[in-house]
């Protein structure tokens, strides 16, 4: 009866306001001081050892809160969700959870680990048991849920651990456009690549850098370390006439990347497509009449112009671009025979022949010897199909013949829900074992008009764009990873009925594929304990947040003037390798 009653009391106290975008579960202002909470294992057995008691804030006599104890390992707060809602709907609606956390001095654990579960399945579980912050003052704390079908009507959260004492207060679950912060760097992909040493890039156009400090070009710089032209270092962008080469856009995609801390990434040298009439009217006829020579007259100078006037400060360049027929029919004949079809419509493929690709590795590679050079290409991501064997082939043949080419860019404009890990895992496999690197360039998985609006669409998508984070965090020949647009409204495939193809919405919010790329990225990080940490170039703050070198949490967001009091030793202080003595 009296537990009843307590659940009854627990039920009338969640506060949901549905035109919110966030859901206090609780915030125990409505109880009674030494009113109880039950304490339970996720599989239903009660705790009595551990308990959860309402009490008066440690540190405001007017707040309540619930003091917890944990005295057994696996017993957590037992909350029961608002009517209606289970968990599967839970992780279908919001993406993380928030709560206060208040370390007493007698807490005798610094180091614990944070779980929640919806009735028995985990939603989330700390990898490590990391460092729970300072005593003494109230901190916030957030994590991302996972998803479940479960029809539990029960959330359990706290900490596992077999000696705690904490207060807990203002229990928040968030929906994805909630939950993001991007003046918080550990919110950003760009903060977990960068301790990876990885490249998390972005398709930008110039006009995106007109509004100074505005959330748009702020989006761009605090969620990226790489960015590269869409558009406006193509051919027809570059050279609009022969020999006159136009330098503004790039110069100002450059400076844009220098001030805060990017890498620039040249798209593309040799393309059929986006030529200046003077090249071709359409890119296929040669209806100006070159000569052979001439034309790779035309190539050389175009290639040496560009590549030694950003000498050491573009990064890596796309050399070709797309230059495979859609149609590989001698693979498909026989996978194994190394043959490949260059795309016939094309210009330089049709005056040329297949050297104008070896030369032009060796003329950006003569006018900057430092900078990366790659072989661009769509559908050649996943290894069972026809186009991958073919530009493993052609790629092959390359590096066997001495052309200083470091890898290939794998585009990656995909089909939702047709993202499959173990056959992109091979293709990455393949380029590795030829000591290439294979990276992916044009990330974009568009959601078909018919499933625009349907959480589960959002989903598959996220799903889809964590098989591809997952691989480049875990594959060392795989550096960037690069989505091509920012919004979902400045994608070129927004014209095209196809839709929302990338990470934020088109308020430059965060979608769960977003969610999925952070996280995918994070985990990678405190899995390997920041094993290869390298400095963070992102913008900085006045209050850090400081991780042992291993990867765990020491304090959360002290200001700098308190690093001094840290115990001497190497720190990774927000996000970069400090010696504090
Ligand atoms: O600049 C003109 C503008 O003056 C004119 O008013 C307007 C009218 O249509 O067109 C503008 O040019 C457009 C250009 O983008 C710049 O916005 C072209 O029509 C349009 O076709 C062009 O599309 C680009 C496409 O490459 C060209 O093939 C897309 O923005 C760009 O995202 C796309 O990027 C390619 C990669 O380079 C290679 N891999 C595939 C990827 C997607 O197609």
């Amino acid at each position: 009866m009296k537990r009843i009653m307590l659940l009854s009391i627990l039920f009338s106290l969640f506060i949901f306001d549905v035109n919110s975008q966030r859901l206090t579960l609780n915030d125990f202002e409505d109880y009674s001081i030494g009113t109880p909470l039950t304490m339970k294992t996720p599989s239903g057995s009660i705790s009595t050892e551990s308990t959860a008691v309402v009490t008066v804030d440690p540190e405001d006599p007017n707040n309540k809160v619930l003091m917890v104890t944990t005295n057994n390992w696996n017993t957590f707060i037992e909350i029961l969700l608002p009517e209606s809602l289970t968990g599967a709907m839970l992780s279908d609606q919001y993406e993380m959870i928030s709560f206060d956390l208040y370390r007493p001095d007698d807490d005798p654990s610094d180091w614990k680990k944070f779980e929640i579960y919806s009735g028995s399945v985990n939603l989330y579980t700390d990898g490590i048991y990391p460092y729970q912050g300072d005593k003494g003052s109230w901190q916030d704390k957030r994590y991302y849920i996972g998803e479940t079908t479960s029809s539990s009507r029960y959330i359990y959260l706290g900490f596992n651990s077999n000696n705690s004492i904490c207060y807990i207060d203002n229990i928040v679950l968030y929906t994805p456009k909630y939950s993001y912060d991007y003046t918080d760097p550990e919110q950003t992909p760009r903060y977990w690549a960068d301790l990876m040493g990885k490249n998390i890039g972005v398709a930008i156009t110039p006009g995106q850098l007109d509004y100074v400090s505005d959330r748009r070009t702020l989006s761009i710089s605090r969620n990226f370390n790489m960015i590269v032209a869409e558009n406006c270092m193509k051919w027809y962008a570059t050279e609009p006439s022969r020999d006159e080469f136009s330098w503004e856009n790039s110069d100002k995609l450059y400076n844009f990347a220098q001030s805060n801390n990017m890498k620039l990434r040249g798209h593309a040298l040799v393309w059929h497509s986006q030529l200046p009439s003077w090249v071709s009217s359409d890119g296929i006829e040669n209806d100006n009449n070159w000569t052979k020579a001439e034309l790779l007259d035309i190539l050389k100078n175009h290639i040496t112009q560009i590549v030694s006037r950003y000498k050491g400060k573009i990064v890596e360049w796309d050399v070709i671009n797309e230059c495979l027929d859609d149609n590989q029919w001698k693979i498909k004949a026989n996978p194994d025979n190394g043959e490949y079809i260059l795309r016939e419509n094309s210009i330089w493929t049709k005056v040329i022949g297949e050297s104008f690709i070896d030369s032009a590795f060796v003329w950006a590679h003569r006018a900057d010897p430092d900078a990366k050079l790659y072989i661009n290409e769509y559908n050649a991501e996943h290894w069972s199909g026809d186009k991958t064997k073919a530009l493993y082939y052609l790629v092959k043949r390359l590096k066997e013949s001495g052309v200083p080419i470091d890898g290939v860019g794998l585009q990656a404009h995909l089909t939702l829900g047709k993202v499959t890990a173990t056959d992109i895992t091979i293709t990455f496999n393949r380029y590795n074992r030829l000591g290439l690197n294979s990276i992916i360039t044009e990330l974009d998985i568009p959601i078909p008009i018919e499933q625009s609006g349907l959480s589960s669409a959002y989903k598959q998508q996220a799903a889809d764009f964590k098989i591809i984070s997952d691989l480049v965090a875990s594959k060392d020949n795989s550096p960037s990873l690069l989505v091509w647009g920012l919004t979902d409204n400045d994608s070129w495939l927004n014209t095209d009925k196809r839709g929302e193809p990338l990470l934020l919405n088109k308020d430059y919010d965060a979608k769960p594929a977003f969610t999925a790329v952070l996280e995918s990225f994070r985990k990678k990080v405190l899995e390997t304990g920041l094993c290869n940490p390298v400095e963070y170039v992102g913008p900085q703050k006045e209050y850090v947040n400081v991780y042992t070198i291993t990867g765990f949490k020491v304090a959360l967001g002290i200001h700098r003037s308190e690093l001094r009091n840290l115990p001497s030793g190497l720190y990774i202080i927000d996000g970069r390798k400090e010696i504090i003595n």
